[in-house]
C-alpha cells in the first residue's frame, strides 16, 4: 500500500516527512500545533497575522492597548491616514512571537512563519520589512510568503545575514502569479526554496475571483510543474487545498509534488487556537453551510461557515487599536461600508463588508476549507452530542500512515 510515509522531501538539504501544516491566522495555527508537526518530522507554520495582538494575548504584552491610546484622537473620524503602527513595537511583538514558538521546537522537522502581504498595516513596505526581519532575527526556520505577489519581499531582506540560510517559499494560485514573483525574486538574487500551490478549495482567503469553481488544484499543479521544468528550475512544489486524507496526498506525491500542505483537518485539534465552540461548529457543518464570501476588506474572497458571527454585524471600525487592513493612506473598505450602513440607521447591520480585525480577534470568522463538512467523519461523538477533539499527532499520523 502506498502511503505518505513512503516519501520524503528536501528543502535546501533538510529532509522532511512531506506534510506541511499551513499557516492559519489569527493564532489558529498555534506554536503548539506547529511544534507537533516539527516533532513528527514535518513542517508546522505559525502565522504573523495581527502579531502584536497575538503577542498581547499569549504573553501579556500591551502593544494593542498602547496603539489604541496613541491613536485615540482619530476614533470619531472617518479619516484614518494618521493611524499608524509603531514599527519598534511591531518588531518586538513579532520577535517575541517567533522566539517563543522556536523555544517549543523539538524533533527533526521545522517551524515556518506565514507572512501575509495583503495586510498593509497602514505602511505596506515598512511593516512588511519589519515583520520579515524580526522573524529572521528571532531564528525562524522558514518563511512562507502568502496573500499577495510579494514583488518586494526578497528585496526587503536582501541584505539580511539569514537570507540564504532561512528557507523561503511563496504561495501562488497560478503560473502567472509565480512568474511575477520569480522575476522580482531573481532581481533580488534570491529564488524561492519551495512553492506552495494553493487551489480553490482551501481555507482562509483565496487567490481566485468569484469564478473559483472553474479552477482545479490538480490542473494548476501540473501547469506549475511543467513551467518549472521548462525553465530547468528544481524547486519543490507543495499542493494545498482540499487534501483531506493520506490517500489524497499520495495522489499528488505520485504525480510529482514534493509534499502537501493541509490545514482544515487540524482546525479542530486540541492544539488549534480556534475557540472550542467554533470547533464544534466546524464538526457540525454541512456542505450547504460553507460559503465563499466577498465580505473580506482585503479584496480577496474568503471561505467560511455561513453562521459566522462576523457576517452582518454592526461593530464600529477598530482601526485605532488594530488597523491591520489599512492602506498607506488610511483606507479600509469596511470603514466606508460601516458609515454607509450608519447613514441608513444606527442599528443597521453592515452587509457588504466585515471588520476583519475585530472579528478575527474574537474568533468570529469561521474560515475553513471546502471539506470542513467531512470533519465529522473523523471524530466520535460524546454522549452529550459534542464531538471529541483529536490530538494533532493523531491527525498528522492519519495523513502519514493512512491508506484511506
Ligand atoms: C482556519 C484557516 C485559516 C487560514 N488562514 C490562513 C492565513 O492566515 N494565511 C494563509 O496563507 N493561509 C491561510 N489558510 C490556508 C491554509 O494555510 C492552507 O493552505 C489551506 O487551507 C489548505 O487546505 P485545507 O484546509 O483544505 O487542508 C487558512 C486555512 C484555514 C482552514
Amino acid at each position: 500500500m502506498d502511503v505518505v510515509d513512503n516519501y520524503r522531501f528536501k528543502i535546501s538539504g533538510h529532509e522532511f516527512v512531506p506534510i506541511v501544516i499551513g499557516g492559519m491566522g489569527v493564532d489558529i495555527s498555534t506554536p503548539e500545533l506547529a511544534a507537533v508537526a516539527c516533532r513528527l518530522g514535518g513542517i508546522g507554520h505559525i502565522s504573523d497575522a495581527m502579531s502584536p495582538f497575538v503577542c498581547d494575548k499569549r504573553y501579556r504584552t500591551h502593544f494593542t492597548q498602547y496603539k489604541e491610546k496613541e491613536n485615540r484622537e482619530y476614533k470619531d473620524s472617518t479619516d484614518k491616514k494618521n493611524v499608524k503602527f509603531n514599527l519598534e513595537h511591531l518588531y518586538q511583538a513579532q520577535r517575541t512571537l517567533v522566539e517563543k514558538a522556536m523555544q517549543k521546537k523539538e524533533g527533526s522537522g521545522a517551524i515556518f512563519l506565514n507572512v501575509m502581504e495583503k495586510l498593509n498595516m497602514a505602511d505596506a513596505l515598512g511593516t512588511l520589512a519589519t515583520r520579515l526581519r524580526a522573524a529572521l532575527d528571532a531564528g525562524i526556520d522558514g518563511i512562507t510568503l502568502s496573500a499577495g505577489l510579494h514583488t518586494h519581499s526578497m528585496r526587503l531582506i536582501s541584505d539580511h545575514k539569514r537570507l540564504k540560510d532561512a528557507m523561503i517559499g511563496i504561495i501562488v494560485s497560478s503560473v502567472r502569479a509565480l512568474k511575477i514573483f520569480l522575476r522580482s525574486a531573481s532581481r533580488a538574487g534570491r529564488l524561492p526554496d519551495y512553492i506552495i500551490v494553493e487551489g480553490p478549495l482551501a481555507g482562509g482567503h483565496l487567490g481566485f475571483g468569484a469564478d473559483w469553481k472553474k479552477f482545479s488544484l490538480k490542473k494548476i499543479v501540473e501547469e506549475v510543474l511543467e513551467f518549472l521544468k521548462s525553465q530547468e528550475l528544481k524547486i519543490p512544489v507543495i499542493p494545498a487545498g482540499g487534501i483531506f486524507s493520506g490517500k489524497d496526498a499520495v495522489e499528488f506525491l505520485k504525480s510529482g509534488a514534493s509534499a502537501v500542505q493541509v490545514a482544515t483537518r487540524f482546525t479542530v485539534t486540541k492544539e488549534s487556537g480556534l475557540p472550542y465552540d467554533a470547533k464544534q461548529k466546524y464538526f457540525k457543518a454541512r456542505e450547504e453551510d460553507v460559503i465563499v464570501s466577498q465580505t473580506s476588506p482585503t479584496g480577496y474572497p474568503i471561505r467560511m461557515l455561513k453562521n459566522s458571527p462576523c457576517l452582518n454585524s454592526t461593530i464600529r471600525p477598530q482601526c485605532e487599536a488594530f488597523g491591520y487592513n489599512l492602506s498607506n493612506d488610511g483606507k479600509c473598505p469596511y470603514i466606508d461600508a460601516y458609515w454607509k450602513a450608519q447613514a441608513n440607521g444606527s442599528s443597521n447591520p453592515v452587509t457588504d463588508k466585515m471588520c476583519l480585525c475585530y472579528h478575527f480577534s474574537k474568533g468570529n470568522c469561521y474560515t475553513c476549507g471546502h471539506y470542513v463538512y467531512r470533519l465529522k467523519e473523523t471524530s466520535k461523538k460524546a454522549p452529550d452530542g459534542t464531538y471529541l477533539l483529536p490530538d494533532a499527532e493523531e491527525v498528522f499520523k492519519d495523513y502519514q500512515f493512512g491508506a484511506a
